[in-house]
């Protein structure tokens, strides 16, 4: 006999005292099953302020660890063990020390997309969402960013009375895109608003009418009267867009906007997760106080 999933999720879901939180990347049916869709920022919120004992969240590691390090007495779990994110592995703690022992004054940004060891070493952190924000909100002149050069640089051009010295990371998804592919799309859609992420690469960046989190992709998307609309990031995203406004026709910038991490997860992992309690996320104890400092800057001032 098959399995209801969404019946049997709810059932555990409430017997566990559990909520589930979702990517805007994630596969449609685990968007369709989670209590709450956002961007790195909305979720990590949600993490921190819920009363759940139990936390499922369906996403790439460094976002159910930063569950973790907020809200320690919980269980966090990671419906699809191996969904990591290739960006966050392109820094470690040992790494950064060294560039901090270069640029002693600098104050060190780090985006959310890096792992606990990374974070504790980071005076704030921040999401794509509150990036600009927190970096004017610093004294600091000489700002260290990591790991996503994309998104830093993005900042740079926003706050430009600050020196922003980039690590040299990136989203292997969103470097994919061409600045070739946007023309031709262009050609296609001429009327069409573009609206792209940040972590795709600066010549593509410059060719986009508005860039921000998913969540703020989603806000303009519906905000903007024009009906045909090119989408720069995750395809993922497209279920809410086309969910929020049946009206409107969205295009995917480029065929390579698929994120094989926020993939991993399927219903059945969802379930699994509940029903075995799997896959729990621990941080040690010394790292996740020194990464709670950085994520609760961020925090104070979004
Ligand atoms: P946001 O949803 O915060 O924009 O993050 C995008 C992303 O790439 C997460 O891995
Ligand atoms: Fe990492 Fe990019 Fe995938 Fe986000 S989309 S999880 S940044 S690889």
């Amino acid at each position: 006999m098959s399995i209801n999933y969404k019946e049997e999720i709810k059932k555990l879901k409430a017997e566990r005292n559990a909520i589930i939180l979702a990517h805007n990347y994630q596969v449609p049916e685990v968007q369709d099953i989670a209590d709450v869709v956002g961007d790195s920022f909305a979720l990590s919120k949600h993490a921190a302020e819920t009363d759940h004992e139990v936390i499922v969240f369906c996403g790439v590691h460094f976002m159910a660890e930063s569950a973790k390090i907020l809200s320690p007495n919980k269980t966090v779990l990671l419906p699809a063990k191996d969904a990591g994110c290739p960006m966050a592995d392109m820094i470690t703690a040992d790494k950064l020390r060294a560039m901090k022992a270069q640029y002693p004054e600098a104050a060190v940004v780090c985006y959310v997309n890096s792992s606990a060891e990374v974070k504790a070493e980071c005076d704030i952190c921040c999401t794509s969402s509150n990036a600009v924000k927190v970096i004017q909100s610093l004294k600091a002149k000489q700002i260290i960013f990591a790991p996503d050069e994309n998104l830093g640089s993005f900042i740079a051009q926003k706050v430009p009375e600050k020196e922003i010295i980039l690590w040299k990371g990136f989203c292997i998804t969103h470097k994919r895109v061409k600045a070739e592919e946007v023309l031709k799309i262009k050609e296609l859609h001429p009327e069409a608003k573009i609206l792209m992420h940040p972590e795709c690469s600066v010549e593509v960046q410059k060719l986009a009418d508005f860039l921000g989190s998913t969540s703020e992709i989603i806000k303009k998307a519906k905000e903007i009267p024009e009906k045909d609309i090119i989408i720069g990031t995750e395809e993922g995203i497209m279920h809410i867009l086309k969910k929020q406004s049946p009206d409107k026709r969205f295009y995917l910038l480029s065929p390579g906007l698929i994120c094989a991490n926020m993939k991993k997860t399927r219903i059945e992992d969802v379930y699994l997760s509940l029903l075995n309690m799997q896959h729990e996320i621990k941080v040690d104890e010394d790292i996740r106080v020194k990464a709670l400092k950085s994520l609760e800057e961020m925090l104070k001032i979004s």
